[in-house]
């Protein structure tokens, strides 16, 4: 299947047309002036042909924020929780690389660099940058930070890896690119984070962490090195990615470790002096890299030299490799044939590269990840949800701030609310993707930090919005912003007898979405932006508070404005409830079913159940859960209660305990059944943590399989008790079946799939036929010893008892074909969701016709197979936009098809001078991208995808001129 982009520019001078495949090919624009540049060529130490070559990596392994925050680390504040200060590690580290110019060293995370960079004279910064230059600092990754790959979404990862490594560019050029991604660390690697580095132009990726099984398995096979191909729908090598898993997970070789952090003997070399330890030194070295050269493939092998916050003190582990290298060299000249030298991963990538091999092709991912038969990796999938929610709305937030920020122009960043940006959201929410942040492993007080910070970067962007709403609209009046509307508190709805609600929509087409404001009177009038009349109903809530239900429509990429008006005070009466209970959720669509098979008599058995932790008291194993491990103590869950109470009102709620329950509704028009499920506060009374989830029971025969997506984009077939490299010996029937949901998953067979699309990332299985569960809260007592020292006791000032959670699923059933159809914008619209402001009062009575109280940023709707992934101001004159085919290869008969773009056409109120393409990252020139290619071996060698059209035929550089 193929995706076609084809854009006329203006009649003077060039036509721009471009083919590519369904899946989010680069179209990335940049609408920017270009300028020719120098390669910068790294300088890599000369290696020996016949010998073993071992290539030392010195490195740290900075965290964003884990037992301490970001900045405490930063600073080595809080020394007392760990031992660890970044910026000491920078300055130890230039400082040594001056002292030798043979030493190396790699830098990963630009949050921290960045923060030390600001701090430097002159001078530093432009010894650093010939540090760069000459290849002797060489970034790797160069995200801001190193992304967690379960619990992210595509286009939040994207944003964090462009603004690493555009600072990068801006700073270093091209010297500074890094061209090999690096995730030593997360647990577990997603197909979606690997094709989105390929299409970054990373030449290869190397990680430290998978399953146990799977790596006994390589390292006999020598298959630990690999060709990734991440994509089902990008043709070959447009998703290709050449991968490598270290040798220790991303620690020296045992004995080797000569940071100030370890205990292993220096390297004692003075004959004069006791403890003479050369021999012994090279001797162990030299066995260990024998022993290492038996499971990998070449004649080169790495080793990193570091480990978490190490090189605070540089000098120790320079010192020591520095005789190292020496020593063991030296021993060639008696006949040995090992060769060590200082390396970075992209020169021992480049020897790979060099010995003309074929490599085993990967096809699926790396999850669960197992380090042994009874701790799967798979209860941060689910930890932290509320965390988890709070950065999905925050992306969500982020990229309407962003498109505003654009469509208001600078009166958006300094108009008559102050002075507003995007930035403090951008690096809130680039932080948060941390694989110890969004992954919801770190300490309380760091989660606390986290949420903090997206906090702040909210308030700035409500100045922003304000802004360009009031500019946009001619309207001055103070916005209000209600952030607790899934708890029904918003005091201008609640107190106002008349307001206006503005619903902005950041996707590229129109939404419906029904609105649920809390309110104190019986009966409003509504009308719509054309003074139209809106129906609405009050409902009478759980909470003390009535809420008024009504359908909005909003344009793409704009907004559209509603008034309100109080009619009659009062409570409402309570509604009579209707006749029989599961029929009260019954719309058009749903009814059909109902006819159909009885969907909803047995939608009711959606259980919400709950697992016991592992408390480590076990014969098999003492691992308890924690807040990376899932371990439950049984593998059949706890029914909470086998009868819900039921109340029947214009929803069904549904209370299992007074600490779970759930609401089901259905609205008009809706093509999905929605459960908003509340847990909370999970009780501990009898010391055991639990982890809640909900299961969905159908008859659908799913055999043993089901789907999931891969960071919010492609999806991946999953199948019970197996996995598709390797024969499993499956030791946890329960947290061996999970894997990361996170936007969506469904079962199907021939004639029904039913998809559930989830409102953050939470982990999932299929663990009967017919049957998914998903899991919403967990509580916990016990650390699991993974190093975060803390259980997983979520409580807050609100909640001193324990955290409650409140979230929605969106359930859908449909005939497979056109599954796609439904769920693909279905989740697009959880993901990218509007954004709800109030102005109180009357809609200026006397200037209402001068006020605008509709608007849509584009020209006209986009196809639905494009979805507008990013639209933001890259400088001055230039805004970045990335277009993208939504669906998979073959997914939708209707969808899956080429696709004309007309960028000429798009802004109703921008026009478009000129474009520039660009990588997926925005930091390389699309026709400056050459990456390595890599030959798979044959025989695993099995393509899927064969249209010819999707190569990129090579576009001549587009002429550019500025925008705006
Ligand atoms: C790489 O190997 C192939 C055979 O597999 C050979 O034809 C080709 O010449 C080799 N290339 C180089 C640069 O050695
Ligand atoms: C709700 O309305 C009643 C009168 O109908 C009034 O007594 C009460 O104060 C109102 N509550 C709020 C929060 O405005
Ligand atoms: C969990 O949190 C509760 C409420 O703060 C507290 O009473 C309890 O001691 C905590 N338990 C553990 C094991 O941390
Ligand atoms: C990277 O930086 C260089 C030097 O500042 C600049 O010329 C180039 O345009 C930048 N590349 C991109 C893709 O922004
Ligand atoms: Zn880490």
């Amino acid at each position: 299947m193929i995706g076609k982009i084809h854009k006329q520019m203006s009649h003077d001078s060039w036509l721009f047309s471009k083919m590519a495949t369904p899946e989010y090919t680069p179209f990335v624009f940049l609408l920017l002036l270009f300028q020719s540049s120098v390669w910068g060529v790294p300088s890599c130490h000369a290696t020996k042909p016949g010998m073993l070559n071992v290539h030392l990596v010195p490195h740290t392994h900075d965290d964003v924020g884990w037992l301490k925050t970001v900045d405490q680390y930063f600073y080595g504040d809080r020394n007392d929780i760990q031992h660890a200060g970044v910026q000491y590690i920078l300055d130890s580290v230039v400082d040594q690389l001056l002292k030798n110019p043979d030493r190396r060293f790699i830098y990963v995370e630009t949050a921290f660099f960045y923060r030390w960079w600001k701090q430097q004279t002159d001078d530093m910064q432009n010894t650093v940058k010939q540090l760069v230059n000459e290849g002797r600092l060489e970034f790797v990754n160069g995200g801001w930070c190193m992304s967690d790959e379960a619990t992210t979404h595509y286009s939040a990862v994207i944003d964090q890896m462009t603004m690493g490594l555009r600072f990068l560019n801006d700073t270093f050029g091209h010297c500074g690119r890094p061209r090999v991604a690096w995730h030593i660390d997360p647990f577990g690697h997603a197909r979606e984070h690997a094709s989105m580095f390929a299409q970054m132009g990373y030449d290869g990726f190397f990680f430290g962490r998978l399953d146990y099984q799977d790596r006994n398995r390589r390292m006999v096979a020598r298959e630990q090195e690999m060709l990734w191909r991440a994509s089902e729908s990008l043709t070959p090598p447009m998703a290709d990615l050449f991968t490598g898993i270290l040798p220790n997970g991303y620690n020296p070789p045992e004995g080797f470790c000569w940071d100030q952090s370890c205990d292993d003997p220096p390297i004692r070399d003075d004959p004069d002096l006791e403890d003479y330890n050369v021999d012994d030194v090279v001797t162990r070295f030299l066995h260990i890299a024998h022993g290492q050269a038996l499971v990998y493939k070449t004649n080169h092998i790495i080793m990193t030299m570091g480990s978490d916050f190490q090189y605070e003190n540089a000098n120790l582990w320079y010192k020591n490799l520095d005789k190292l290298i020496r020593y063991v060299n030296q021993m060639q000249s008696n006949g040995s044939e090992v060769n060590v030298l200082y390396s970075t991963p992209s020169c021992y990538l480049q020897e790979l590269h060099r010995a003309n091999l074929t490599w085993p092709l990967k096809g699926d991912d790396f999850f669960p990840y197992a380090d042994s038969a009874h701790d799967f990796w798979t209860g941060y999938f689910t930890s932290r949800p509320a965390l988890k929610r709070y950065e999905r709305i925050s992306n969500s937030y982020l990229q309407t701030c962003k498109q505003l920020e654009v469509l208001g122009g600078p009166i958006s960043r300094k108009g008559p609310f102050g002075a507003g940006d995007s930035e403090t959201l951008k690096k809130a929410m680039a932080v948060a993707q941390h694989h110890d942040a969004v992954s919801g492993t770190e300490k309380q007080h760091v989660a606390n930090d986290y949420a903090r910070k997206l906090a702040n970067g909210w308030a700035h962007c409500q100045v922003l919005v304000s802004n360009t709403l009031s500019s946009l609209s001619g309207s001055s009046a103070p916005r209000v912003y209600c952030e607790h509307l899934n708890i029904s508190v918003c005091p201008l709805t609640e107190t106002s007898k008349k307001f206006s609600v503005n619903v902005y929509n950041p996707l590229a087409r129109p939404v419906s979405w029904p609105v649920r404001l809390p309110v104190n009177g019986t009966a409003y009038s509504i009308s719509d932006a054309k003074g139209k009349a809106v129906d609405s109903q009050v409902v009478l809530s759980v909470v003390p508070v009535s809420q008024l239900l009504f359908q909005v429509q909003a344009p793409p990429l704009g907004y559209s404005t509603y008034s309100v008006s109080l009619l009659q005070n009062g409570p409402p009466s309570p509604p009579s409830p209707l006749p029989r209970a599961p029929k009260a959720v019954q719309n058009k669509v749903w009814v059909f079913i109902v006819t159909l098979r009885d969907f909803l008599s047995y939608l009711f058995c959606v259980c919400l159940s709950r697992y016991n932790a592992s408390d480590g008291n076990n014969s098999e194993s003492i691992q308890m859960s924690g807040a990376y491990i899932f371990r439950p103590n049984t593998s059949t869950p706890f029914i909470i209660s086998k009868t819900a109470k039921i109340e029947t009102l214009q929803e069904v709620r549904q209370w299992f305990s007074p600490w779970v329950s759930q609401v089901v509704r259905l609205y008009t028009d809706s093509r999905a059944l929605e459960l908003e499920w509340t847990v909370g506060p999970v009780p501990i009374g009898d010391d055991l943590g639990k982890e809640v989830i909900s299961r969905l029971d159908s008859s659908i025969n799913s055999s043993g399989v089901f789907y999931t997506d891969s960071n919010g984009r492609e999806v991946l077939q999953r199948r019970k008790d197996y996995r598709p490299t390797w024969n499993l010996r499956q030791s946890e029937p329960i947290a061996g079946n999970y894997y990361p949901i996170n936007s969506r998953a469904y079962i199907k067979d021939d004639k029904d799939q039913l998809t559930v699309v989830t409102d953050r990332s939470q982990g999932g299985g299929s663990i009967q036929d017919g049957s998914l569960e998903i899991m919403l809260h967990r509580r916990l007592l016990y650390d699991d010893v993974r190093g975060v020292g803390e259980p997983l006791n979520e409580t807050s000032d609100i909640y001193p008892e324990g955290l409650v959670v409140r979230g929605r699923h969106l359930l859908s059933l449909s005939p497979p074909a056109t599954a796609a159809d439904t769920h693909r914008p279905l989740a697009q619209e959880v993901v990218l969701q509007p954004l709800i402001t109030f102005t109180d009062g009357e809609l200026h009575p006397s200037t209402r016709l001068e006020v605008r109280e509709r608007f849509s940023g584009l020209q006209a709707v986009l196809p639905p197979a494009v979805h507008l992934l990013t639209v933001s101001q890259w400088d001055q004159d230039t805004v970045l936009l990335r277009l993208e085919h939504q669906y998979q290869a073959s997914e939708s008969k209707e969808h899956s098809q080429p696709v004309t773009v007309n960028l000429q056409k798009l802004f109703s109120t921008l026009d478009v001078l000129g474009v520039s393409e660009m990588n997926l990252s925005a930091n390389q020139w699309k026709d400056e991208m050459t990456r390595l290619d890599w030959k798979a071996e044959s025989g695993t060698h099995h393509t899927g995808v064969t249209n010819q059209l999707c190569l990129l035929s090579p576009l001549g550089r587009m002429k550019t001129a500025d925008l705006l």
